[in-house]
């Protein structure tokens, strides 16, 4: 191998880190534990109750494909050395036997093992069966319900959604995939005070002296950006003339009563908005099931209310319905939540609660998923602790998935300014920039112009969407169209190059991939692929046990580089023999197979042709 890439493999063996939880793992920990319970038998060993096994993947691949370190923790109670202990487990492990390990190392106390490059072979020869089922699970009983996206109405879909909307889509994307029963909600902000001022604005400046006729006609025609320039301008009126707050909130009371006039100007509001959202969700790919906005919860408020009072959960404070909350081990001391403002309004709090009880209910979940803005981790606190002491919860566990922020350092979108930068114009400027990059490409020549189209949606919004799912969902991810578009670095681009790098060398071959294959003479970049790729599994159960569909992308990125490394120092098609190039392409099917499963997992396309 040029010394160059050595270098670069092994870089990518020390990158190639901890995903845990999977297959061939759970087949290592018993072996390990068999082991265990011989030299109990034994009395090689002496500890009554033994610890738990945990498994690990060694930062560097040299150092094996799994390690445990239960001999290190077993040293106190054996009361020897940790060398030792591993010795002697690691011969009863030898002992066994087992297909599934080729070599088994005793080091500084860690036993580490190297998959046989038979079961890796047999791994691979699944991923090209199953196809894109590989790792998936078939359904089981469990039931999870996501809530996600939820942007307010009468705004913009800003790029403050964009993260809630795609890590959202992911999570239960991955849960589905792991055979779960999935709900997705969208929890839209179509309720409360603010809703009272777009009201009062379009019946104030638009609507005023107009008739029944006219009245529709405007209303019909209200946009988006109309609305949110009504907004800004009460906020602005409202700062001369601090009474238009009670006119605001009169208006809001009318609706909340169901009268006819506000409901239908409301109702007028969130038909414009949700246009501008399903174009969206279209552009992005996302499904949601169902869109329960806060006000579906509206006729459940009543019921909650009474319900906290009967419990003696609520608390009167200056004319205003709070709960209390007492110290408590896992929360600490919460401050108090508002249940019912003095003026008798509900809040967003008491939606919450009330989305709690519903969603339990209707549909039984293990667990219940709210993605947001990680400013709102001490509201969903709280609500799940009222729910908690309202005696609702019987083991669903919560999750709150709080993300953090967009940052704009310079460009065409800044956030300085302080206005909301517009998803739309965002997504729309990544196609046209991917579409740059497709008409200086080689293979962009031979794509007509539709393809060329679609294919420049699929980079550009794959793009958009893989940075912000490539970054853990709480850190804060810094706006970068290089790094978005980035043909060699962690970017959809450079996966989906890979991915149609596959395809192409498939094409060309021609030929289809059946039977048993007896290569063996393994390079280091064949073995590695082979090594990476059979995690995937694993990496699927982590992301969706941790709701981290970041990793997802660092697995996929570490296998296409794997995949590029190969490429490069390889013949496929014209091998030189009939077996290495048998292999290669099964090899090539299965690199394929993957990437597509784990895009698809985080909705983003993988074209054949780029
Ligand atoms: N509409 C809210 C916002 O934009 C997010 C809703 C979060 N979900 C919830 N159940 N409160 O900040």
């Amino acid at each position: 191998m040029p010394t160059q890439l050595r270098g670069h493999f092994y870089l990518i063996l020390i990158r190639a880190k901890c995903y845990t939880q999977g297959m061939i793992r759970e087949d290592i920990k018993e072996i390990i534990a068999k082991a265990l319970a011989d030299l109990q038998k034994t009395g090689a060993l002496t500890s009554g109750d033994l610890p738990e096994i945990k498994i690990e993947h060694p930062e560097d691949l040299r150092l094996g494909d799994y390690a445990t370190n239960i001999a290190l923790i077993l040293t106190k109670k054996e009361g020897k050395k940790a060398s030792e202990i591993a010795e002697v487990i690691a011969s009863k492990i030898k002992a066994q036997n087992a297909k599934s390990i080729e070599k088994l190392e005793a080091v500084k106390g860690f036993i580490n093992f190297f998959i046989s490059k038979n079961y890796l072979l047999r791994e691979l020869e699944t991923i090209t069966e199953e196809k894109e089922r590989y790792g998936a699970e078939k359904e089981t009983k469990k039931r999870i319900v996501v809530e996600y996206s939820s942007p307010n109405i009468a705004k913009s879909f800003g790029i403050g959604h964009l993260r809630s909307t795609v890590i959202g889509q992911a999570i239960y994307n991955l849960y589905q995939f792991l055979g779960w029963k999935c709900f997705g909600i969208n929890h839209l902000g179509d309720w409360g005070t603010p809703h009272g001022k777009i009201l009062y604005q379009i019946k104030e400046k638009k609507l005023k002296g107009k008739n029944e006729k006219e009245k529709e006609e405007i209303l019909k025609n209200l946009t988006i950006e109309e609305l949110e320039r009504l907004y800004v301008d009460f906020h602005k009126d409202l700062a001369a003339n601090p009474k238009l707050q009670d006119r605001a909130r009169e208006w809001f009371k009318k609706l909340e009563q169901g009268d006819r006039e506000a409901k239908e100007i409301w109702e007028y509001t969130k038909t414009i908005s949700l246009r501008e959202f399903e174009r969206l969700y279209d552009l992005l790919d996302v499904r949601i099931d169902s869109v329960w906005g806060e006000s579906f919860y509206e006729n459940m408020l009543k019921d909650v209310v009474e319900e906290t009072k009967k419990k003696g959960i609520a608390k009167e404070s200056q004319g205003a319905l709070i709960i209390e909350y007492s110290e408590n081990p896992d929360t600490g001391k919460l401050p108090p939540a508002m249940l019912v403002k003095s003026d008798g309004a509900t809040t967003y709090f008491t939606r919450d609660l009330a989305a709690v009880r519903y969603r339990i209910r209707e549909f039984k979940p293990d667990i219940l998923v709210y993605e947001t803005g990680v400013e709102q981790t001490l509201h969903f606190r709280q609500v799940f602790e009222a729910a908690r002491m309202l005696g609702w919860v019987s083991g669903e566990k919560f999750v709150h998935v709080g993300h953090g922020l967009y940052r704009f350092e310079h460009g065409k979108f800044s956030t300085r300014s302080g206005e909301t930068i517009h998803l739309e114009e965002v997504l729309r400027e990544a196609i046209l920039r991917a579409r740059k990059i497709i008409d200086a490409s080689e293979t962009g020549r031979g794509l007509s112009e539709e393809e060329k189209e679609d294919v420049a949606r699929a980079v550009g919004i794959g793009g958009v969407k893989y940075n912000d799912l490539s970054h853990n969902p709480s850190s804060d991810i810094i706006f970068d169209w290089d790094k978005i578009l980035n043909l060699k670095g962690n970017s959809a681009p450079y996966i989906q190059y890979t991915y149609a790098r596959c395809a192409s060398v498939l094409k060309k071959a021609g030929e289809k991939n059946n039977g048993e294959i007896k290569y063996k003479d393994f390079s280091l970049e064949e073995l590695l692929i082979l090594r990476l790729i059979v995690r995937f599994p694993e990496v699927a159960r982590e992301a969706a046990e941790t709701f981290s569909p970041n990793l997802l992308c660092n697995f996929v990125f570490d296998l296409a580089q794997a995949y590029n490394l190969f490429y490069a120092s390889h013949r496929i098609g014209d091998a030189e023999n009939n077996e290495a190039k048998k292999f290669r392409l099964l090899l090539t099917q299965g690199v394929a197979h993957v990437i597509k499963n784990c895009l698809g997992l985080l909705s983003i396309k993988t074209p054949e042709r780029l």
